[in-house]
Formats: C-alpha cells, structure tokens, sequence
C-alpha cells in the first residue's frame, strides 16, 4: 500500500522533530529536507533518524530541482556523507533511505548505504514540465535492483496525468515513486497507491511550514479527509471534475459519508483540462461516479450513453455515473434547490408567490426555470440588466437592475427575495448586492451562498425580522441526489443528521481541525 510521508522542511532539527511527534499518526515516515534546516543545524542530521522513531528519507535537495541548497556538488555530497557516517548495526538508528539524483555520481556513498540497509531512491524533478517518455526514463534511471525510481514532473494539463498514468502501469512490480506536481496533479498525490507509487508526500501545511513541493497536500488533510491508509486497489473511487476548481464542499460531504458508513470508496478533487483525456484516465482507474461543474456541465454531454429527462430537456449535466461501461448521466441542481426552497417555505408549489431573484448568471437562470415550474411569478434584478431580460423574457417575468427603479419594482414582488450573486461569498466580494433595499421582517430570504453561513444581506434580513436560509441545505440535497444516483440508495438519516449538524462549516473545522 502507497506510504503517506510527511515532508519536514522545518528550520531546526527540533522544530522537524516537534512537526513529527504532532503528526506522526499520520505519517509512515518522513523526509528531512536538509536544504531547508538552517546551516548550524545541518552539522546535527546525523541523530535524526533516532528522534524520530520513524524511517526517514535523507535528501539534500539542490535548487535546480526544486529545493533550496545552492552551495555546490562538494558541499551537498559532505552532508549526506554526513548523514551516512557511523552506521548503526541497528537500522533504526540510520537513515532508512537517501534521495539520490540521476545525475549525482559518488559510488562509495552509494556503497555505504547498501551495506547498512539504507535503500536508495533515484530521483529526477523536472520543474518546467514533463518528461517525454517516462516508461524508458524509469527503465534507464535504475542502477542496481533493490533503488527506487522516483520521478516528479510538473504536470500543466489531464493530458500529461494521463501520460504519467500510462507509464505507472508499465511497470507495475517495480517499487517507484511518481508525482504530479501542480494544481492539475493533486489527485496523483490522493490516489497514490492507484498510480502504482510506493509513497506520496505531505506537508504540515497548518504550521507555516513551506511546502516541500507545488501541490503538495497537508498531511491532516490526507489522512482524515481522503483516509488515503485505507485506498487500495479495490478502493472504489469517485470525484468532482471542474476548471478551476473552486473550493468545493463535495468532496467533505461524500468522504464525510464514506467514513460513516465505513465503505471503501473514497471522493478526490479532480482539476481537469480536457474531457476526452480524463474519461480515459476515468477508466483506467475505474472511476464509478463523477460531479461536475463548471465549465464542463455542457461539454460532458456527449460523452453519456443515457441522459436523464432533466438533462436532456436542459442540457447540462451535472452527476456522472457508472454501471459496467455505460455512463449515465442526471442533473441533481435543479431538484437540490426547488426541494430545499419548498421546504423552507412549508409549501408543495409556488402559486400566487411574488418572488424576486437577485442576480442572472447561470443559477440564477437554473432558479427561474424552477420558479416558473413551481407556479410562481418573478422579477430578475442584475447588475447587468440586458442579462436580467434575457431569463426573465422567457417566462413572462419583470427585470430590472440593481438600483432604485428595481428597488421600487420589488414593492410587488416581496413575498420572497433568492439571492444568487456572488456578492457577499467568502474570498469574492463580501458586500450587499442590494444594500439600499430595506427588508420589512416579512420576506422569506434565502441566499444560495453558504460560505460564509450569513452573508452580509442575509444577516440585514434576518436582523428585520425575515425568516432566512442559506445555500448549505441546498448543496447538501443536490449531493444527496448524486449519492442516491451513485449507489441506488439514500443516505441514511442518522449520517444525514450528522452533515447537518456540522453545518457549513463543518468541512472547514475538519480539515483545520
Ligand atoms: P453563477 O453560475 O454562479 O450564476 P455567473 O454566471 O458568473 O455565476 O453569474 C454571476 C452573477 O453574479 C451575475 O448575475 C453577476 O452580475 P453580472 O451579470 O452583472 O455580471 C453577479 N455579480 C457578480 N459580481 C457582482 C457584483 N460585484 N455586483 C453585483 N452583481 C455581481
């Protein structure tokens, strides 16, 4: 099973030996990243390996391969010297591996090693992208038997994760280690043991530590979150696709689930660049279910063999799933919203409600759609008032603009205000798309943002009186849906009971602890 190592690119052998003892639950061993300790400290690495009571990997990594040690070949060959010197006839007490480069020549080094147990990892970092053929490049790195290959490329698209996957599976009895670094590569990071790697690495990056590599994941996170002990082989595996992708709150919610339920499945963030290139890699890992959002809730269209009523009278897709090679598809967006909404107001429809909605970007032409369905009758205010027209012309709503024409035009359209902007979210603009609208206590006010869990106009409302609900109750319905889509079966009511509870802010309070 793929190895969690905890990278410690503290300053001071204590400061590493105090990161270790506080996540050493976590950790099956650790780096000491000697290019990151302070000089004076570097004369002390020898005793490491005994403080830390868990194997360690000796690497002095230079700067041209990502690391910090500038000071020539002479110097970095000293320090591992040093780091080798006096073997202990007890492995404990030695490094159990050391980070050799390709290019790094020094024989009697190598040969000490050998003779005391300390395994060598042959490495290779190429920072600027990746390497063409990465099957004859570990074929040609290994020296001798009993090394391990490790190569980190830099990986800028699906493309290049999808070339790294390839390769891991040329050799697969090989002990080797392969990284996608990079935004694009996290999931290679998640689903290590899948990608054929012997370790993944991880930082403390809670402790204002720097990261031992781009894209490097905290080490918390790993475990609690992703229980990346517990993926193996028949780990069954599903994810969120999008580009960028934005903070979500999917992947807390399913793992969240998966740990309750102790199933082996895990739910992995995966930042796509191109369709096509990812269902490859999809099957190849045998990917059971998929999120999407945006851009790709359009372009995934024709790759589902059966689409559901919904996404073929839509358009778009937002839940992909599995059964043998067939790919379904279903939009779980619209039913999310339309039963969190019915159920905050008490109601089965919207007949003779005056609703406004706030905003006219893609939810908000998603909130009109159901609103119309429902019964109810509308009037679209938007920054940008042609947008606004647009929905609004389709269903025989008003519009209008953020202003005080549309404030007045709201005197009839008030039983009911949906905020669906961005304006207000945590990280975007945490202002009041409407702050000069002044809530009379009776409006029910729902804001479908839900970081932070009261927006600035959600908290106006409710502080005159309004009854108000933010967007969690409507995302943990639509994942809801995507679960029953998933495994044909509902989410039991006590785990349910258990998501709510943490509210929205629960996947924030786990993953910081
Ligand atoms: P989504 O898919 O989340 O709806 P979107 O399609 O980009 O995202 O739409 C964003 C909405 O937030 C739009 O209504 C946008 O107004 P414009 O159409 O005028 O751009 C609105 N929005 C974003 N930032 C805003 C701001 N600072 N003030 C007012 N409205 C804003």
């Amino acid at each position: 099973m793929a190895k969690n190592c905890l990278c410690l690119t503290g300053k001071t052998i204590k400061q590493n030996v105090d990161l270790l003892n506080k996540y050493r639950n976590y950790a099956d061993l650790a780096e000491l990243r000697v290019d990151c300790l302070d000089g004076d400290e570097r004369l002390y690495i020898r005793r490491f390996p005994e403080l830390a009571g868990v194997p360690v990997i000796l690497t002095v990594r230079r700067d041209v391969d990502g690391g910090y040690f500038s000071s020539g070949e002479g110097a970095r060959l000293k320090l591992l010297a040093n780091g080798l010197a006096y073997a202990n006839a007890d492995s404990r007490f030695n490094f159990a591996y050391v980070d050799i480069e390709e290019d790094f020549n020094a024989p009697s080094l190598e040969e000490a090693a050998r003779t005391f147990g300390t395994r060598i990892i042959r490495s290779c970092h190429d920072l600027n992208g990746i390497i063409d053929d990465i099957s004859t490049k570990i074929k040609s790195m290994k020296r001798a038997g009993d090394e391990i290959v490790k190569v980190a490329v830099s990986v800028k698209s699906t493309h290049d994760v999808l070339n790294v996957f390839r390769a891991s599976n040329t050799f697969i009895k090989q002990d080797k280690i392969l990284i996608c670094m990079g935004h694009y590569g996290i999931y290679s990071r998640i689903l290590a043991e899948r990608f054929g790697s012997f370790l993944t690495y991880s930082s403390a990056l809670s402790e204002n530590v720097i990261p031992g590599a781009p894209g490097q994941m905290d080490v918390r996170e790993l475990s609690e979150l992703y229980h990346f002990k517990r993926i193996t082989k028949d780990t069954k595996i599903y994810g969120v696709i999008g580009n960028p992708l934005k903070a979500s709150i999917s992947p807390w919610f399913f793992n969240t689930i998966f740990n309750l339920e102790n199933a082996d499945c895990v739910y992995s963030p995966f930042p796509v660049t191109d369709i096509n290139d990812f269902l490859d890699l999809a099957k190849g890992l045998n990917i059971q279910g998929l999120s999407i959002t945006v851009p790709y809730k359009e372009t995934v269209l024709p790759y589902i063999d059966e689409k559901s009523a919904i996404v073929q009278s839509i358009g778009a897709c937002n839940t992909m799933y599995r059964k043998g090679d067939v790919w379904y598809g279903d939009n779980t967006d619209y039913a999310g919203f339309t039963a969190s909404l019915l159920n905050f107001l008490g109601r089965k429809d919207l007949k003779r409600r005056k609703i406004t909605i706030i905003g006219a970007g893609g939810v908000s032409r998603a909130v009109a759609a159901e609103i119309f369905k429902m019964g109810g009758k509308a009037l679209i205010l938007n920054r940008t008032v042609h947008k606004a027209s647009n929905i609004a012309s389709r269903y025989n709503f008003r519009w209008g603009g953020l202003d005080n024409h549309g404030i007045d035009l709201m005197s009839k359209f008030n039983d009911i205000i949906i905020q669906t902007t961005s304006v207000g979210m945590e990280g975007y603009d945490e202002g009041d798309p409407l702050e000069t609208y002044e809530f009379s206590g009776k409006e029910s006010v729902m804001d479908l943002i839900y970081t932070p869990a009261q927006t600035p106009f959600l908290k106006r409302a409710a502080a005159a009186g309004c009854k108000t609900l933010n967007g969690y109750d409507m995302v943990i319905r639509q994942a809801c849906l995507q679960y029953a889509n998933f495994f044909d079966r509902e989410i039991p009511k006590t785990h349910l009971s258990q998501i709510y509870s943490l509210g929205a802010n629960g996947w924030d309070r786990i993953a910081s602890g």
